[in-house]
Formats: structure tokens, sequence, C-alpha cells
């Protein structure tokens, strides 16, 4: 550092240096060298800083100093943004590697195509998407707690007789025998959802139910239910006959309507069946439905009186067996291509 003239010429021949090797990295592996390089003892701005004690003159002294300063700043500049610039490329990189082309399920070679349950199952989300509602699911392995008795059917409840439950051998030693089942209804889902979320709520919940029984003509032991609850401030039975009515009228169509009978649920109170009128007059039993009961509200971590909700639950299978006129359910289950190409 003989004048200032030459350090000025050196702290420019630095920086020059240290933006070409930031330049130069590929990667941010490399960058991230270069970084270490340029702050360790062999760096030639270090190596000018720690001559900056040999400069005589105070003056002097300070505006070298601020010049390398400045010349560190930019050199940190540099780093940052070039880092930013190949960190986002090495992500867009990572994500166009890791992207699936899901445009073949929808072209002209496709193979195959949605079974008629996934279909109604997937059309009646979208009605009541439509309608304002959430989608969830719950485990088809279920708890006696969460199938039974948090919807208001302790042990000793005569309805559980009613669901021919398929039990599950016990993991452990610890848990009772017959606490570990077959869910035999969605219902379950409505406690799931309401310990999750916050009212609020509106959802419904498909799904695959198990029930012990000998498949014939409009029965199967494996079949699928949509659940849906509605939990907030205010709601009385005219929302839920209006949800129905709607509902009715979205997925059938408008000739449609439907009507309530009073019937009985553990879970509900009132309760009622609903069914729904073809265009033919003809009556069709769709599924269950009631104001919730505050026992199951409490189960669900809701105040009773701060909220109240209703629920209902029906078949799908049955609901695409009359939407198409299939005489006999086992037809869904075969696996007759015959059978299935019909809906695709
Ligand atoms: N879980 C009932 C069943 O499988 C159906 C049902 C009835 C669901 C009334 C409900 C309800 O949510 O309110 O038979």
């Amino acid at each position: 550092m003989s004048s200032s003239s030459s350090l000025a010429s050196e702290i420019s021949q630095a920086q020059t240096g240290a933006l070409s090797a930031i330049a130069g990295a590929s990667d941010a592996a490399t960058l991230r060298a270069v970084q270490a390089d340029l702050a360790g003892k062999k760096s030639a701005l270090t190596v000018l800083r720690s001559q900056l004690g040999k400069i005589q003159d105070a003056d002097e002294r300070k505006s070298a100093g601020q010049a390398i300063n400045a010349c560190a700043q930019i050199v940190e500049a540099a780093i940052t943004e070039r880092m930013s610039v190949l960190l986002a490329g090495e992500r867009a990189q990572q994500v166009a590697s890791e992207a699936m082309d899901l445009s073949e399920f929808v072209s002209a070679k496709r193979r195959g195509s949605t079974h008629i349950v996934t279909q109604a199952t997937q059309r009646l989300e979208d009605v009541f998407i439509g309608l304002g509602f959430q989608v969830a699911e719950g485990p088809e392995v279920e708890t006696d707690f969460y199938n039974f008795e948090a919807l208001n059917m302790p042990k000793t409840h005569p309805a559980r007789s009613e669901f021919d439950t398929m039990f599950i051998e016990p993991a452990s030693a610890d848990q009772e025998p017959n606490s570990v089942l077959l869910r035999t209804h969605t219902s379950p889902v409505q406690i799931r959802v309401m310990q999750t979320w916050k009212p609020p709520i509106y959802a419904v919940m498909p799904g695959r139910v198990f029930r012990r029984d000998t498949p014939d003509a409009t029965h199967m032991p494996v079949f699928h239910q949509i659940e849906g609850i509605v939990v907030d401030k205010g709601i009385t039975f005219a929302h839920l006959a209006g949800i129905i009515e709607a509902f009715t009228k979205a997925f059938f169509g408008n000739e449609f309507t439907s009507r309530l009978r009073p019937s009985f649920f553990p879970f509900t109170e009132p309760s009622a069946e609903f069914d729904i009128r073809r265009a033919n007059g003809a009556w069709i039993e769709l599924g269950g439905c009631g104001m919730m009961h505050p026992n199951v509200l409490r189960a669900g971590g809701i105040d009773p009186d701060e909220y109240t909700g209703f629920a209902f639950g029906f078949g799908i299978d049955r609901m695409a067996k009359e939407r198409h006129n299939v005489e006999d359910i086992r037809e869904m289950y075969t696996n007759d291509l015959r059978f299935l190409r019909q809906f695709s």
C-alpha cells in the first residue's frame, strides 16, 4: 500500500475478482464456497483490510477503510442476489423434475373410467360444495367411541344391535374386546369433524361403510354413505328441510321434490327420514336426518347452549342404483366390464 491511488486500484481489482467469482458460481453450493473464500483470511479484501494499520495518515487510513467497506458491501449484495437467482432456479428445476403428467388421464388414450359409485360420490360432493359445504373424510376402522358412544348410543343402547357390526381384533391387550370395528355408518365422522373444526361447520363426509349382511339385490355388506352436518348459531329444522329440498333439486333435477317423515335415530332429536319423489310420482326412501342431539354436540366439543345443528346421512349406492335403474345392486361390484362400460 504505497499510495492511495494504488490502494484504490487494488480494492477495485479485489472487487472485480470477487464479482467475477460470484457470477461464475453455477450453483448454490459453489456460491457458498466462494462466499466462504471471500470471507477467509486469504481473500484479497481481507488482506487489504489487514494492511490498513500500516497507513500512517489518519485521514488516508479512514478513507481507505471506507473504500474497503464499500467494496465489501457491494460484494455481499452481489452474493445475496446471485444466491436468490440460483436457489430459484434450483427450486424450479426440482418442481419440474417432480411434476407428474396428469394430462394423459384425460387424453384420448385413456383406459378405464370412474366407477358408477365414484361418479355418484363426486356429483354429490359437487352439489354440496355448490351449497357452501366442505368435504371431510374419516377412517374406515373406527373405535366403539366414535361409531356408537359419541353418537348417543352408550354400551347398553338397543339401537346398537340394529347395526350388524363387524369387529376387529384389538391390536393390543389393553384394548377392550369389541372396541375396534369397521364403521357401520359415516356418522362417526361428524364427531371427528366437530372435534377438529370450529363452528360454523357446513360439512359432507362420504365414505365406505360395513355391515354383517348377506348380499342380495338391495344390500351389500360393504356400501357407501354420505353424511352431512351443519353446526351454527340459530340452526332450525326449517334449515334442514330447506337443504334437503335444495339438494334434491340440484342432484336429481327440478322436477323432483322431497318430504320428511317422523322417525327415530339416537343421534338426532327430532329425527326424520327423507324421501324424494320421482317425476312419475313414486316416492323413494333416501336417508335419515334430524336436529343433532345435545349429547352429540357435546361429544364433538361444542356447547349445545350456544350452537344448534342438523345432520343427515344416506346411501350412495342405492342412489346410483335408482338414478341409473340398476336392477340388482350386486351388478355394481361384480366388475363385469359390459355393465361398467355403460357408465363410462
Ligand atoms: N347413520 C344412519 C344410518 O346409517 C343414517 C343417519 C340418520 C345419519 C340420521 C344421520 C342422521 O346423520 O341424522 O342408518
